[in-house]
């Protein structure tokens, strides 16, 4: 078979994650894919800068849209971020040109996944987004693979881990809101625009994506519920203490009566419980399907290794030839979110 080529568009810290364990596990890799899996062209803003991976051997490209044409790549990785300008750009163009696509840009999924996912399917290729959602955490496949054939009850987690840094760091430390948020800066934690991180931006988006997979329904994060952490004080998180609980930012999507519930909010969950337990920059989501019952998967949502691990899980299915949709079915079956009004009788 030939090799399966890819082109990275982004060469920051997932991107060179994904570049060193394409690298390093070459061999298992094509055992895994049954067939080589290389990279042939890579596109970044700055094509100087000192990286941690030997990237001569590659084509450069200034222009992440050019990256996504040229014909030596079959598949393109996006691991630009942003919702907006050179990301969609180039995801388009990937699309049009037959490439399949492996994205961790939730920002715009949350926004065009649907539209996107509809635009590769038409050309009879798949957009995957493994490491989107949670990091490390192979929750996507978990949903559209190994529950698939459960009805979804209800799909809750912490999704955002530098907001559960913060709280939990609040807690041990004793220290208040604006100092924890400070050093988590320090650290490099927070995203450009930390709003996207402690507003409940990021996981929201990341509820909206798992929602729209759980439920078979449209990407719909304009109907997320979306509260930050930004008012939690030092003293909610004691009150809470003391009667038994911890604060998290907790998603919870689940199907009504009334339609999909999505939200994103500080919520108050028991001490003893797996989310209550959950610390640090850590991520659990944990799904409800009526056959299986509850099931709780935790690790690491962000980071050089756990993000290049899930980009990697998607390239391998592609490389196997698994066609398994985007949303794990047909986007255009995606149903409306929420009902049609009932008309007056
Ligand atoms: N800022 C995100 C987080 C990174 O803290 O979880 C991964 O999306």
């Amino acid at each position: 078979p030939t090799p399966l080529r890819l082109g990275i568009a982004g060469l920051g810290t997932v991107g060179i994650g994904t570049v060193k364990i394409v690298q390093h596990h070459a061999a298992l890799l094509a055992r895994r894919a049954g067939r080589e899996i290389v990279v042939s062209a890579v596109s970044a803003r700055n094509r100087t800068k000192n990286r941690d991976a030997d990237i001569s051997g590659y084509a450069w490209e200034d222009d992440p849209v050019a990256l996504a044409r040229r014909e030596d790549v079959d598949v393109f990785v996006e691991l630009m971020g942003g919702s907006n300008g050179p990301a969609l750009a180039a995801t388009k163009a990937a699309i049009e040109t037959g490439k399949d696509v492996v994205t961790a840009n939730k920002a715009m999924l949350a926004i065009h996944g649907q539209k996107l996912a509809l635009a590769a399917e038409e050309h009879g290729r798949v957009i995957r987004f493994e490491a989107a959602v949670a990091g490390g955490i192979p929750v996507v496949k978990a949903l559209t693979e190994g529950l698939a054939g459960n009805e979804i009850r209800r799909v809750m987690g912490v999704m955002n881990g530098t907001c559960n840094y913060i709280l939990t760091r609040m807690e041990s430390a004793g220290l208040p809101y604006a100092e924890v948020f400070e050093e988590a800066r320090q650290l490099g934690y927070l995203e450009a625009d930390p709003n996207l991180d402690v507003g409940g931006i990021d996981a929201g988006h990341k509820l909206s994506l798992l929602a729209a997979i759980a439920f078979g329904t449209k990407v719909a994060f304009d109907a997320v519920e979306l509260e930050g952490i930004g008012r939690i004080s030092i003293d909610d998180i004691r009150r809470a203490g003391d009667m038994g609980y911890k604060i998290k930012l907790l998603g919870v999507a689940q199907m009504t009566g009334r339609g999909l519930e999505q939200r994103m909010s500080p919520c108050l969950v028991p001490a003893e419980s797996p989310l209550g337990q959950l610390q640090g920059g850590t991520n659990m989501v944990v799904l409800e399907g009526d056959s299986v019952g509850q099931i709780v998967l935790r690790g690491a949502g962000a980071g050089e290794g756990p993000t290049a691990s899930a980009v990697m899980s998607d390239v391998i299915e592609i490389a196997r030839g698994a066609r398994i949709s985007t949303f794990g079915q047909p986007a255009a079956t995606l149903a409306d979110p929420v009902p049609a009004k009932a008309t007056a009788p």
